[in-house]
Formats: structure tokens, C-alpha cells, sequence
């Protein structure tokens, strides 16, 4: 079973616009919500490719109450910390003249000490023991920045396995702890090494030296261009088929997705990078904010190169 935490869950309303003028009153042609976090959108995919994953985290208010309600539609299993506060919106206005996207976020609420508490409680008493913990996205006001370190080095104590994708000082707080995979992307990857990524010569020295600094997996994401692997034995370059893509929302959430599945189902590097990739790229062949489709991936997963280097 693989579990997920998301700290920070929002409600994504999407609405598309025929033409998006400010200052004049616009008007929608169609309004969605989904679900949103890291977290939540990896237990999506690992769902929808047939495994088994809990959704953990914070949830509150009626925007909560219906992100429960989705989960529960799309058959996610969840078992969520409750807070006092409301979890977050974010607003996604697609302008369809101009296929151009606005995203509007929100911090998140306030957590308190207590309800903190209550949510480390839980993941460090989750029975089964998971095979993985995956902590992703940002983390709301008033949880600490080395929350993930904590929360990893809980993990490693109880012998659970850990993924960490976040940003900015979350991921440079949680990697000390050494997750066993990361996997930013080139971007997030540069601001956490603190160097310029120019060309894959660079981004292959990056992953070796995360390895060097004992992640077990370190994959940097380059988008269309796919994704580099290294382990303690080998690093791969996987090159992801090219598609025509309508939305890259949630590529990086259905990689994760697809690696850590197999990696739980006791899959070498190699097959794991390769539904990796399948999974991060059958996400951009569905709109908006949709995950990929299980049929998509199966169907992409032989076109997927996957190179020793
Ligand atoms: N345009 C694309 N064409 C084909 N595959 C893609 C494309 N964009 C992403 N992918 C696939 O998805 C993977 C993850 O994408 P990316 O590197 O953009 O992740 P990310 O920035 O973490 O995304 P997210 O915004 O979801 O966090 C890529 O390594 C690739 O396999
Ligand atoms: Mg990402």
C-alpha cells in the first residue's frame, strides 16, 4: 500500500472563458472542481493504475467537505486530519481564444500545534505499515519549514520507505533526512542545488550527487524531454514519446505515481522509470486538470526509450 500526505489540499475550480477581458465582467462557459494537492493527485493515479494507496492529510470546511465527496466519487480511499480552518481554493481561469491559463493560489489555512500533532499521530501509527509514504506539495502557515524531515526521519524509524516532491525550503528541509526518491523538476532541481542546469551533462551530475548525498532514487523531470534516474549502480535516461499535448497539469504527480507503484510491487529501476514516464506523459494527453488515464499508459509504456548512460 502506498500512502500519501498532502498538508496543503485545495479546491481547484476551473472555469474557461471565451475570451478573458480585465476590468469587464466575464462570463464562464464552464466551471469544474477537482481535488488538488501532490499528494492527492498521486493517490489518484495510483488508484486509477489498479494499486492500493491511502490519502492522508488536513481537511476542513465545506470546500473540504466536497473534496471528501470527489475522493469518494472517484473511489480514492482517504483518511484525512480534520482542522477548524477552510483548506484552500484555487482559482484556474483558461482563456479559450488564446488557450492561455491564469492560476490564482491561496497559502492555505492556519494550522495549530494541535492539529499537527494529531495528523503525526496518525501517519506514524498507519497499520498495515505502508510500503511507501509519499510527502508532497507545500505545507500551509504555522507547520514548521523541516515539517518533511521530521516526518521522514519518523518513517525511517518505523522501516516505511519515503518520497519527497516539494519546493523551495520544504525540499531543502526534508532532504537532510534523506527521502529514499525525489524527483524535481529541472527548475526545482537548480533553486535545491543551487546551480545552472544548462544541458543533461549538468543535469546527469545532478542526479549522481544527490545519490552521493544518499537518496536512494534521484530523478530530475525535464519535461518533454523525460527524465534522468540514478541509483547507487546506474543512472538512465528516459525518453519520453512525444504527443500532442493539451494540458500539463499533474505530469509530475502521475510520475511519481507510476514509479512508486512499481517500485512497491518489487520492480527494478529500469520498469519502474518506464511507467515513470508512461504515466507523466498519458497526463498531458487529458485536459485541464484531469490525471492520466490507466489506457493511456499501457498504451504508451512500449514507446517509452529507456537508455543506460
Ligand atoms: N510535453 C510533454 N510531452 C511528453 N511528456 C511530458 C511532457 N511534459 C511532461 N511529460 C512527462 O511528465 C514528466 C513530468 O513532467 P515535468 O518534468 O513537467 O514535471 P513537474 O514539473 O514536476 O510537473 P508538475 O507541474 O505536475 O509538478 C516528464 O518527465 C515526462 O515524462
Ligand atoms: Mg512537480
Amino acid at each position: 500500500m502506498i500512502a500519501t500526505v498532502t498538508l496543503n489540499p485545495s479546491l481547484d475550480r476551473t472555469v474557461t472563458v471565451e475570451e478573458l477581458v480585465v476590468d469587464e465582467a466575464n462570463r464562464w462557459t464552464s466551471l469544474r472542481r477537482d481535488p488538488g494537492g501532490k499528494g492527492i493527485n498521486v493517490s489518484r493515479v495510483i488508484h486509477e493504475l489498479g494499486g492500493e494507496t491511502v490519502a492522508y492529510g488536513f481537511i476542513g470546511g465545506i470546500d473540504g467537505e466536497t473534496l471528501k465527496h470527489l475522493l469518494k466519487q472517484h473511489e480514492v480511499p482517504f483518511d484525512f486530519t480534520s482542522i477548524k480552518g477552510e483548506i484552500r481554493s484555487n482559482f484556474i481561469i483558461t482563456d479559450l481564444k488564446t488557450r492561455r491559463q491564469t492560476r490564482i493560489d491561496a497559502p492555505g489555512p492556519h494550522i495549530s500545534r494541535d492539529e499537527l500533532g494529531k495528523l503525526i499521530d496518525k501517519i506514524t501509527h498507519i497499520k498495515p505499515k505502508p510500503d511507501f509514504l509519499v510527502f508532497a506539495g507545500s505545507v500551509p502557515p504555522g507547520v514548521p519549514d523541516d515539517i518533511y524531515r521530521q516526518l521522514i526521519e519518523e518513517a525511517r524509524k518505523s522501516g516505511i520507505k519515503t518520497v519527497l516532491d516539494s519546493d523551495n525550503k520544504w525540499l531543502k528541509e526534508g532532504i537532510r533526512a534523506k527521502p529514499n526518491v525525489i524527483k524535481p523538476n529541472v527548475h526545482e532541481a537548480e533553486e535545491l542545488l543551487e546551480v545552472h542546469l544548462r544541458d543533461e551533462a549538468a543535469i546527469i551530475e545532478s542526479v549522481k550527487a544527490l545519490v552521493n548525498r544518499s537518496i536512494e532514487v534521484a530523478i530530475i523531470s525535464r519535461g518533454k524531454d523525460g527524465l534522468i534516474v540514478a541509483n547507487g549502480e546506474k543512472i538512465l535516461k528516459v525518453i519520453s514519446p512525444q504527443v500532442e499535448v493539451r494540458s500539463t497539469v499533474g505530469a509530475g504527480d502521475s510520475t511519481i505515481a507510476g514509479l512508486v507503484l512499481k517500485l512497491s510491487q518489487g520492480h527494478g529501476i529500469e520498469e519502474a522509470s518506464r511507467w515513470a514516464a508512461a504515466a507523466g506523459t498519458a497526463a498531458t494527453l487529458t485536459p485541464g486538470t484531469e490525471l492520466c488515464r490507466r489506457e493511456d499508459v499501457e498504451r504508451l509504456l512500449p514507446q517509452v526509450k529507456v537508455e543506460r548512460l
